[in-house]
């Protein structure tokens, strides 16, 4: 079995942070979110790996390099413009040959890890196994509605009046029968290949499709708020690691990990808390629920339920931050007592001086 993963597409609901950043390399816990799909797929004992790219490939590229991290080889196929998952699907046939292959969507995150899927397609020899899972808001993903004996029987993109709560999961495994499909399809009403219409196909035609329901929590990092909750599932997940320093004047409670050359002066932290390589935190408090990215400046300040990226400074912001995403190298800089949280979302490099 190969893996296809997409790490194409605009990122548009997640500006401006993916002006600068492809959305599939935007940090939870510290990790870019495509790093997590790599892993799985690699611990399922996957070894060779397509990525598809569109105009952030170089930076995918450089940020993922050639897989030998992970033990597994990774080769590049550039798409040209967001045309749809069909549309990826389609232009990595060469690649994927006969081969049954797992599909994955770069901005995806599962707590549960893969080879049950890979398990059950292999054993139960179907053409495609999709996952799905209930979600309270189904119109913004691809549906899938049961037939009375609880098979799959129609899907449908993001449809206005969704007939179930059952959402498409971005995880798929397919057979090569998946390429007449994506050949057979024509474009959505949006203007993209759709992989649920490519299913829906297989369906029409005979093949064996089965369906998994997901138990563990899923999330598509779409928008700013999947981010923020993206991140206080995986630092649930994490333990503890004390790199850094500590002085005696600051208090750890909960899991913690401090990155090497990390200092924690005179300041409380209360996990789930990640805090990167040379970050210095002063005078202030962090946490729950907070990344904090690698060389940032933290005085006199406050941050919780935030994902804070390398290089920023929050100095002197005397209420809380929270639920926000500084980008890499943000400048806040505040000026006296404040009375309300600061909520923000924002690009790398921008400066905010509060008064
Ligand atoms: O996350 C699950 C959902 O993913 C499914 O429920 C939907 O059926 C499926 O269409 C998809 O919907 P999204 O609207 O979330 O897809 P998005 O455009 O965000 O693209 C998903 C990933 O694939 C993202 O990492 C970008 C990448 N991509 C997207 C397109 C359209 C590509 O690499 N190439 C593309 O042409």
């Amino acid at each position: 079995m190969k893996a296809l993963i997409l790490a194409g597409g605009s990122g548009t609901r997640l500006r401006p942070l993916t002006h600068t950043s492809a959305k599939q390399l935007l940090p939870i816990a510290n990790k870019p979110i495509i790093f997590y799909g790599i892993e799985a797929i690699a611990s399922a004992g996957i070894k060779d790996f397509a990525i598809i790219v569109g105009d952030t490939a170089e930076d995918v590229k450089k940020e993922v390099g050639d897989g030998s991290r992970w033990g597994v080889n990774i080769t590049y196929i550039k798409q040209d413009a967001p045309l749809g998952l069909a549309h990826a699907v389609k232009i990595s046939k060469d690649f994927m040959g006969e081969d049954p292959f797992i599909m994955f969507l770069g901005d995806n995150l599962l707590k549960e890890g893969i080879p049950e899927f890979v398990a059950k397609f292999n054993k139960h020899k179907v053409n495609s196994l999709i996952l799905l899972t209930k979600v309270p808001n189904p119109q913004q993903f691809g549906v899938a509605e049961l037939d009375a004996s609880g098979k799959v029987s129609r899907l449908v993109e993001k449809p206005k009046k969704p007939k179930s709560d059952l959402a498409l999961v971005g995880i798929y495994l397919f057979d090569s029968n998946i390429f007449k499909a994506v050949e057979a399809i024509k474009p959505s009403q949006r203007g993209e290949l759709e992989i649920t219409d490519a299913i829906q196909w297989l369906l029409d035609k005979g093949y064996r499709i089965e369906h998994h329901e997901v138990s563990g929590w899923w999330k598509d990092t779409g928008k700013p708020s999947d981010l923020i909750e993206a991140n206080q599932l995986v630092l649930e997940m994490l333990g503890s690691r004390i790199e850094g320093e500590v002085d005696s004047e600051s208090q750890l409670s909960g899991h913690v990990i401090l990155s090497k050359g990390a200092k924690i002066l005179n300041s409380k932290v209360v996990g789930p808390v990640v805090i990167g390589v040379n970050s210095t935190i002063t005078n202030s408090t962090i946490g729950p629920f907070s990344s904090i990215g690698d060389n940032v400046f933290i005085e006199n300040s406050s941050v919780k339920n935030s994902i804070i990226m390398e290089e920023c400074r929050i100095v002197n912001v005397n209420t809380p931050v929270s639920d926000s995403i500084l980008g890499k190298g943000v400048a806040i800089e505040g000026k006296g007592p404040d009375y309300s949280d600061h909520s923000f979302i924002v690009g790398d490099r921008s400066n905010i001086a509060l008064s």
